[in-house]
């Protein structure tokens, strides 16, 4: 389903915006998150191909999604209460923060990025009501990308090449009972986004 993973500079050879943009990332990282994120640029590839999404802004939001991933979680808490000190994602589980922090990181630091890219780094983990075709190739490139191994992971690929709403619902439903059978914290808006989807998926 995937195309090799190639390191950005043979893969963009000569495209000087996504080769920074990729470092940009990777001096953000460990080499294990890393790994995952080029897993998640090329699963978004084919998705933005085969469902009509631009491909270079999947490609630029996939390298970013993860950026700020591998901060400290007082950096990702400054970072968010420097824009919105009562930022409500601030009152969420911090595993949900590096997604915000991170949009505001790379709507700052990447002059190039516009605000779908912002939007599909946002909720590239919960998700929200509404999803535009960006962040959905985002959000469920992150949950397929070759490096996943979890239970029906394979399933959700399958689903992804027909369509994203579905795929959408199974991964966010597999992200809910995972939750559930770790007693875990469910943030409300993962709620919402999984309901969405099944309204999308499954109307009337
Ligand atoms: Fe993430
Ligand atoms: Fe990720």
């Amino acid at each position: 389903m995937f195309p090799p993973i190639q390191d950005p500079e043979i893969w963009h050879r000569g495209d000087e915006q996504l080769i920074g943009i990729a470092a940009y990332a990777k001096a953000q990282m460990t080499d294990k998150r890393w790994r995952h994120t080029q897993g998640v640029v090329v699963a978004a590839h084919v998705l933005a191909h085969r469902h009509g999404a631009d491909v270079r802004k999947a490609t630029i939001a996939a390298y970013v999604h993860d950026v700020a991933k591998c901060w400290s979680l007082e950096q990702m808490r400054a970072r968010i209460a420097a824009h919105d000190a009562h930022d409500p994602i601030l009152d969420a589980p911090p595993s949900l923060w590096h997604a915000h922090a991170g949009a505001l990181a790379v709507h700052c630091d990447v002059p190039s990025v516009d605000e779908d890219i912002v939007n599909a780094v946002k909720y590239h983990t919960s998700g929200r009501v509404g999803m535009g075709l960006l962040e959905k190739v985002v959000c469920v490139a992150d949950y397929i990308e070759p490096g996943r191994h979890f239970e029906g992971v394979d399933q959700i690929r399958s689903e992804a090449l027909h369509s994203l709403d579905r795929a959408l619902l199974l991964g966010l439903s597999h992200t809910i009972r995972s939750l559930l059978a770790e007693h875990k914290h469910i943030y409300e808006q993962t709620v919402r986004s999984r309901n969405d989807m099944l309204r999308i998926v499954y109307p009337g």
